[in-house]
């Protein structure tokens, strides 16, 4: 199979018709998109993916009116969310309608509805009559892609097109946000913070986005976003003490210089080989988030033995970009 990269959203419609995949930009990150109410065309989403299927999948609507159709009692804490921060970077459970077919829920009884802000994609979602379900487009494991070549370089010759929209202005998936009973739970961090989101609902939300946390959603349970290279996480200092005399790739923020003054580097270093990557040089969290999975691509095209990465400050989405780090972790559990 060829896998074509361009703008043609008309040949793309034709494909998703036909039963076929596609990548397709978001703000977030790209996706691999199938029609979510054709389950051949959902099929082939964990086949391109090598996905396995007890992990559930997002639907992606042109706007929020149509989530009527595929859901059933939406709490009134969701239609506000929606209503501010859809289109955009956010992804709600709520109770699923018949029509969407088990297999995109892996047997949940909630669905996850996304409506990405994406101009082509937005395009796309009102071209097509139906909803479409779409994993990050990257190999199970790997991590996301946030350019076209991105999606080439880990799904080329498994799909047919790759709608290029750009790289993704946002760089980390959704906020998925969970309705218990009362309660509002952060499943999964992203750029909409907790902080905002209790601003709109006005009442406290709970995070619970680790795995005993939440058995519905596995892809939470282990790593994931990881590089080839075994990666490590934390104070820079204490990383390079522990793994000095070996090739690293170090991943911070601030002007290479400055990192490798956090990694404590003199000019003769122990290291044989150090290359220095920075996620913001001008420490800008929006920014370090754009560059994160491009930069992890990155370190892993070094060849060398560690990836050493830099906690970021823990406040607004730099919540989310730890916590995608924490789980690219070489022993993450
Ligand atoms: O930004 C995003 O959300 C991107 C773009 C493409 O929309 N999509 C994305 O999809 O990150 P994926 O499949 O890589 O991650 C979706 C997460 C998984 O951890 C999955 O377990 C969880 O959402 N999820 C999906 N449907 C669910 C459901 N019905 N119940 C609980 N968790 C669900
Ligand atoms: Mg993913």
């Amino acid at each position: 199979m060829t896998t074509t990269i361009g703008r043609d959203v008309y040949k793309v419609k034709e494909l998703l018709e036909s039963g076929e995949l596609v990548a397709i930009p978001t703000e977030t990150v790209y996706g691999l998109a199938g029609n979510a109410l054709d389950e051949n065309a959902v099929l082939k989403i964990f086949t391109a993916k090598g996905r396995p299927q007890f992990n559930p999948l997002i639907v992606h609507l042109a706007s929020w009116a149509d989530a009527e159709k595929y859901t059933k009692q939406i709490p009134e804490e969701a239609n506000l969310l929606a209503q501010h921060f859809t289109p955009g970077p956010m992804t709600l459970l709520l109770p699923k309608n018949d029509c969407i077919p088990d297999l995109v829920t892996a047997g949940s009884n909630k669905v996850a509805i996304r409506i990405p802000g994406h101009a082509l994609t937005q395009q796309l979602l009102h071209a097509i009559g139906f909803p479409l379900a779409a994993p990050s487009a990257n190999r199970f494991g790997y991590v996301s892609p946030v350019t076209a070549q991105h999606v080439l370089d880990g799904l080329g010759g498994r799909i047919h097109y790759i709608l290029d929209g750009g790289p993704c202005t946002v760089g980390l998936e959704s906020t998925i946000v969970d309705f218990e009973e009362n309660e509002t739970i952060i499943r999964r961090t992203g750029a909409v913070t907790r902080e905002q989101i209790e601003m709109i609902i006005g009442k406290k939300v709970l995070v619970k986005t680790s795995s005993s946390d939440h058995p519905v959603a596995p892809g939470m349970l282990k790593s994931h976003y990881a590089t080839q290279t075994p990666l490590y996480y934390g104070d820079l200092k204490e990383l390079c003490n522990q793994h000095s005399h070996q090739n690293l790739v170090i991943i911070g923020w601030g002007s290479p210089h400055m990192i490798a003054e956090k990694a404590g580097f003199q000019q003769q270093s122990n290291h044989s080989k150090v290359n220095i990557v920075s996620l913001s040089d001008s420490m800008n969290l929006e920014e370090a988030a754009r560059n994160l999975f491009a930069c992890m691509r990155k370190a892993d095209s070094f060849g060398c033995d560690a990836v050493l990465v830099e906690k970021l400050p823990n406040h607004g989405i730099g919540q989310a970009i730890n916590d995608r780090l924490k789980r690219a972790q070489h022993h993450f559990k």
